[in-house]
């Protein structure tokens, strides 16, 4: 692996090497394989970024669930600048259901919040979340996270699914910005 990147306008150092990150995986994987055994959970992945963390982390998991996948799409409302969510995608009935929310990361907590809000209508039992990423530097909202795989400095971050202006979700590693 290459221990500095350029992407754009932008120079990065290797920050979380691949073995660490899926060590990391395999314990919330198993965390979830103990806990949910008998919950039966939807897994509510939500994509671009999570793609990567949820192939590596539904290959551990080895109880029975479901597995879907979603979009947030942002627009603006009709009246103001406010941005509003709206949740894509979602074709399976979730009511009574334990949803299981799959992350990229939780940065300011706006987007996980929105979320948690918009999934309300469609009365799950409950929702946990799952996030690969959690920086508790940059968090505004309260939010109960109920499995972190890595905790990490208010520092932008690449790889692994995430992205730099659309570029670098395909890097194994994660690369910190310089
Ligand atoms: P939040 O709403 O502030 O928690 O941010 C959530 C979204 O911002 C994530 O789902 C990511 O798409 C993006 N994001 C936050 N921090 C980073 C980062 O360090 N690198 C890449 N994307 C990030
Ligand atoms: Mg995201």
């Amino acid at each position: 692996m290459k221990e500095a990147i350029t992407i754009k306008d932008k120079q990065f150092d290797l920050f979380i090497e691949h073995e660490v990150i899926e060590h990391e995986i395999m314990r919330v994987a198993q965390q979830i394989n103990t806990e949910l055994a008998e919950r039966n959970p939807i897994f509510l992945v939500v994509l671009n970024g999570a793609f990567m963390f949820a192939a590596e982390l539904m290959k551990e998991v080895s109880i029975p669930c479901e597995i879907t996948f979603v979009r947030l799409a942002s627009y603006q409302g009709t009246t103001s600048t406010n941005k509003v969510k709206e949740v894509l995608g979602l074709n399976e009935d979730i009511e009574e259901r334990l949803v299981v929310i799959v992350e990229d990361i939780v940065d300011s907590g706006t987007t996980m919040t929105t979320l948690l809000q918009e999934l309300t209508v469609f009365k799950p039992a409950e929702v946990k979340i799952a996030t690969l990423l959690f920086k508790p530097a940059a968090l505004k909202k309260k939010i109960q996270l109920d499995y972190v795989a890595l905790e990490i400095p208010n520092d932008f971050i690449v790889g692994y699914g995430l992205d730099y202006n659309g570029y670098g979700r395909n890097l194994k590693d994660i690369y910190k910005v310089k």
